[in-house]
């Protein structure tokens, strides 16, 4: 069973890092975090109040989504229209953390989230891949940064971006979402039994990926690049 999975808080550099692996090994993505703000964004345009369990979870359920491959990067698909930029606001990623704490809607998403897992093998980024959604994935990760840097890359990317944001303030925000991530009732963000963790505080991408690279060279005995 070829599957990678890379968890971890926002910030730790998971999504580059599962990028650059699925595309060294020719793996499939699963940005299982994309899932949870799609429909959250799907569930803001229909006016679905984000704590109506049972119609998030049937939304959840008859989400049409596609992730289709421009060349660059990836294009994101909801009903026929590309919503990739939409996806990234402060306003998404709220609601997502809201429909992300419900169990039946975290349930409605699974079976779409086992099926990206086809050959030749998967990267799967996220908070749940190594211990609800994929427990038997032969190399886990669990990839964490302390909240000071995290908070340092996320304003460094705003800055470059043009938005003028204070740091104590996005550090506040991470240390919050950090404890509710931690913390909530359903698919707390922990750690599997049988993960690796690293800590990329002092870490360059490329270091991480090399690090992860060894792991798969010893336990899938894939001679890799
Ligand atoms: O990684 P992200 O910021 O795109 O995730 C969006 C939200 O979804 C965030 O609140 C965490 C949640 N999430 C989750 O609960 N489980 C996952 N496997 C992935 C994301």
């Amino acid at each position: 069973m070829n599957i990678i999975t890379i968890d971890g808080p926002s910030g730790s550099g998971k999504g580059t890092v599962c990028h650059i692996l699925a595309s060294k090994l020719g793996w499939n993505l699963l940005d299982s975090g994309a899932l949870y703000r799609i429909l959250a964004f799907a569930a803001l345009q229909e006016n679905i109040a984000l704590d109506n369990e049972s119609e998030l979870a049937e939304l959840a359920l008859n989400l049409q989504v596609a992730f289709v491959s421009n060349g660059v990067g990836v294009d994101t698909i909801l009903n026929d229209q590309n919503v990739g930029d939409k996806l990234r606001t402060e306003v998404v990623a709220e609601a997502a953390s809201k429909v992300a704490s419900i169990q039946i809607v975290r349930d409605a998403l699974l079976a779409r989230q086992k099926a990206f897992y086809q050959a030749p093998g998967l990267i799967a980024d996220g908070r749940d891949m190594g211990t609800e959604v994929f427990p038997d994935a032969p190399v886990k990760v669990f990839l964490d940064a302390s909240a000071e840097e995290r908070a340092q890359r996320r304003f460094n990317q705003l800055q470059n971006k043009g938005f003028n944001v204070s740091i104590a303030q996005i550090l506040s925000e991470i240390k919050d979402r950090d404890y509710r991530d931690r913390n909530r009732a359903v698919a707390p963000l922990r750690p599997a039994t049988d993960a690796i963790e690293i800590d990329s505080t002092s870490l360059s991408i490329d270091e991480v990926v090399s690090q992860v690279i060894d792991l798969v060279k010893l336990k899938l005995n894939l001679a890799v690049k």
